[in-house]
């Protein structure tokens, strides 16, 4: 992993091939090794750029001196790294879930530097006032007992029936294992998000948005209503995955994404 001091804070990462740049946004408690088994369907033509997300992965926190993390420190994050790298040119930004919600923040704070979306299992609405209130109740729970409390929560949602069960087991330890105070402030983050339905018109770029068959996290409904909202957009459901097609099933999903960035002739 590499690693760049970036508005305060230590961001690991990955570069990896050449070519148009492509930025892809791990979800929540994940890492951006949630990526790996689709680079190698990328990094022939592309540049694959993976960071770990503040507080997640081997990336530093939001520092102690700064109270809160919002969804656009992490989009601040990723146009930072892209300055680091010296890319200039546009490039397409594609998240799964929370990376989704980073998207659209990028999108909002950086749209100079967006080619194309990719929305991958994720939503535009902000959370309900219930929601928010399981999230910050949760914040709490992890900084008093660790961070499996969200890992258990989550291990039997984020993957399909079809999951291959050491797969589930290998990702509930990373998720158990990411740092209580990163999952805390992401948790924050998650609750204060904005509401992106109302905007969703006006997104005038190529947008890939897909989901697997299975998503109980953020179902296929949901998708089908983005992709009727944004304007040109494409869907692609990906048979036999829950909410992260790129573990469950790399080859469907590396295949939809590659035909999407060939399709965008740079
Ligand atoms: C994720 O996978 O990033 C989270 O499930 C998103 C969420 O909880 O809203």
């Amino acid at each position: 992993m590499k690693k760049a001091h970036i508005n305060n804070v230590e961001i690991a990462y990955e570069d990896i091939g050449s070519g148009p740049a492509v930025l892809l946004l791990h979800g929540f408690p994940l890492n951006g090794r949630m990526w790996t088994p689709v680079v190698e369907a990328l990094s022939d033509q592309y540049r694959v750029i993976i960071p770990d997300l503040r507080g997640m992965g081997e990336s530093e926190g939001t520092p102690v001196t700064s109270t809160t993390t919002s969804m656009g420190d992490y989009a601040d994050d990723a146009a930072g790294l892209l300055d680091h790298l010296n890319i200039r040119e546009p490039v397409v930004v594609v998240g799964l879930s929370m990376g989704g919600y980073v998207v659209f923040e990028f999108h909002r704070l950086h749209p100079a530097r967006v080619r194309a979306l990719g929305l991958i299992d994720t939503r535009s609405e902000g959370d309900s006032p219930e929601g928010a209130k399981g999230r910050a109740e949760q914040a709490k729970r992890v900084l008093a007992e660790g961070s499996h409390v969200v890992a258990d929560a989550m291990k039997d949602k984020i993957f399909g029936p079809e999951v291959d069960p050491a797969l589930k087991q290998k990702w509930h330890g990373i998720m158990a294992g990411t740092s209580p105070k990163g999952v805390a402030a992401a948790l924050e983050a998650l609750r204060n998000r904005s509401d992106f339905t109302p905007t969703l018109g006006q997104i005038d770029v190529p947008t890939l948005i897909v989901v697997g068959e299975y998503d109980v996290i953020t179902p296929p409904a949901g998708a089908k209503a983005m992709h009727a909202a944004i304007r040109g957009s494409s869907l692609e459901v990906i048979p036999g995955a829950g909410h992260v097609p790129p573990l469950e099933q790399p080859a469907a999903f590396g295949r939809v994404l590659r035909q999407f960035l060939d399709g965008l002739k740079h």
